[in-house]
Formats: C-alpha cells, structure tokens, sequence
C-alpha cells in the first residue's frame, strides 16, 4: 500500500528534479557521519574505520559499529549500498572473492579477525553464515547438520552426533517434520524447510554469532514467518545480525538497525527509533520510500 503511493508520487515528479534529487543524496552522503549509536557496552564484535574495495573499487567507506552479545542486528538500505559486502567482512567471507581486500579494525570478543595467523575454518564456525537462497549440501538431512560437528571434530561418539543432530533440528524448528526420513536428502525439502535445515547446519557447530543474508527472500510468507519466530528465539542464545530488504522484517525482528546507503552506515540507532523518528535525513527518506 504504502509502496504504491510513494511510486506514484516518484513518477509523477518532473525528470530535472530526479536528477537534482540524486545529486543532493549524494552530496549528503558525502557529508555523512554515523549517527545514533554505533556503540555498545561490552561488545562480541567491534569493527573500526572498515573500508572495503573490489580491486579499485570500493564497496564499504570507513564503517565503524558495534554488534552487542545476543542482540539481533539488522542492516538495511538500498540495493548496491554494501550490506552483503559488509556482512560477509565479518566472517571473512570476502576473503573468497578475487581481488576484494580489506582495511580496519574487526573484532570478535577483542580478538582481531584479520590476524594472518588466525585459522578462518574456526572463525567461520564461531561466526556462522546463512545465505540468501538455501543452499543444503547434496546430502541426507542427518548428513547436512553433522556435516560441521564432524569436520571441527567436535563429536566422537555416534550417540553425541545425533543428539547434536536433534537438539540442532529442534532449535531450528524443522524436527517434528523430519525426524522420520533424516536420511533423505535435504534438497529434497521445501524451501522454507531447507533454509531452516541450513540454519540447523549453521547452530550445529555452536556458533557464537550468525550472520544472515537476506535469509527469507527466496520464501513464502508462511516459510518467512517460521524463520522470524526462530530469529527470535536464536537471539536467546546467539548473536544475530541479518541483512534484509524488507523494513517490516528488520521493524520485526531486531533490536538495532543499520542503514547503509552507497557503501557508508549512515545511522544506526534503536529500530523502533529508526522506523518513527530516524536521525538523519537519508534514512528517512529510505524508510517512505524516496529509494528502494
Ligand atoms: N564480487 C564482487 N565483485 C565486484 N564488485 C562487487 C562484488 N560484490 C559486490 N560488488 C559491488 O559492491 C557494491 C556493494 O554490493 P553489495 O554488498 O552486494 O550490496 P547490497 O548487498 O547492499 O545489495 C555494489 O556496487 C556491487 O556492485
Ligand atoms: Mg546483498
């Protein structure tokens, strides 16, 4: 609803006025500062003065925030403006694309995630990824959530791996439905189930934080709406952060925002606050809609 009318009036808006509209969004990303709070107490990861470059290019300018212990993060902002770039510089992620490279401070509990002698197979396991289109290996369920446990070798015994394989089915809410076929193959289950499998993969190695990358784009609503519920109930025991191009799921799920807009965190603050009274002027107009 809301949607429709802000293109409306988008449309109706003479061309020289676009123009000049892009020009001063840009001048005030320039100006731009993040505003809010960046910062908590005590955080479980610290990133400073962050910028991003794909070979000359670059993607992510000077971020600083905070993620705080078992807070649900999201990071919102128009398509390009580097969320997904951002979050995959927080498990090293990045590190798997050619010619992306990194500067700044990022730090899990004090510990910088860039020392060169940190080994990135842990660090993946400590800072668990769940992609946008669920993508669960060509294994049996059972396979798919043991899959971790095993290569980290944090199981001996087959008895410790299938109550791993249980009590991760059922934090990811997908036990009831498959305890009676875990050795069929995870491809073989809707959608909404696989992502859900897939978040079982990733809580099955005891992360410490989970990132999420547009986890419900490729869902049904029904599917979207299991996935927030577990969201919250994850926050529990985990930090989350979820990047997401739908405001009413971040206004849902989170307890902080973020606003990226061309490669810079324009604000981060409350999200009740973000959604009714944003900070800056380039937030608000993302959430009426000026951009998408
Ligand atoms: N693998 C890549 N190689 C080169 N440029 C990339 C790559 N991934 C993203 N980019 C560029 O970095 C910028 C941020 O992209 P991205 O992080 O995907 O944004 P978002 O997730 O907010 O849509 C965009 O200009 C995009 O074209
Ligand atoms: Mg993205």
């Amino acid at each position: 609803m809301m949607e429709a009318t802000v293109r409306e009036t988008v449309e109706q808006k003479p061309e020289r006025l676009l123009d000049r509209q892009v020009i001063d969004d840009q001048e005030a990303v320039t100006a731009a500062a993040t505003v809010g709070k960046p910062f908590v107490e005590a955080p479980k990861m610290a990133m400073r003065n962050v910028n991003v470059f794909y070979g000359e290019k670059q993607a992510i300018f000077d971020v600083s925030m905070d993620i705080g212990s078992n807070e649900v993060v999201s990071m919102i902002g128009p398509s390009g403006c580097g969320k997904s770039t951002f979050l995959r510089a927080l498990n090293r992620m990045n590190d798997t694309i050619e010619g992306c490279w990194i500067e700044g401070s990022l730090q899990l509990e004090g510990q910088d995630i860039y020392d060169p002698k940190l080994d990135v197979v842990p660090l993946r396991a400590r800072v668990g990824m769940v992609f946008q289109k669920p993508n669960p290996f060509p294994k049996s369920i059972y396979d798919n959530v043991a899959y971790g446990p095993r290569i980290h070798g944090l199981v001996d015994r087959r008895a410790d791996l299938d109550e791993v394989v249980e009590t991760s089915l059922q934090r990811a809410g997908l036990w009831n439905e498959v305890k009676d076929r875990l050795a069929q193959p995870g491809t073989g289950l809707s959608g909404g189930q696989q992502q859900r499998l897939c978040i079982a993969r990733t809580i099955a190695v005891s992360p410490e934080v989970i990132l999420m990358d547009e986890p419900c784009s490729a869902l049904d609503p029904i599917a979207t709406a299991k996935i927030e519920e577990l969201i919250a109930e994850l926050s529990e025991n985990f930090t989350i952060a979820i990047v997401t191009h739908s405001m009413q799921q971040a206004a849902r799920v989170s307890s902080r925002t973020a606003y990226f807009h061309l490669g810079k965190l324009i604000e981060v603050n409350d999200t009740e606050k973000v959604f009714t009274n944003p900070e800056h002027e380039l937030t608000e107009a993302y959430i009426t809609g000026r951009f998408g």
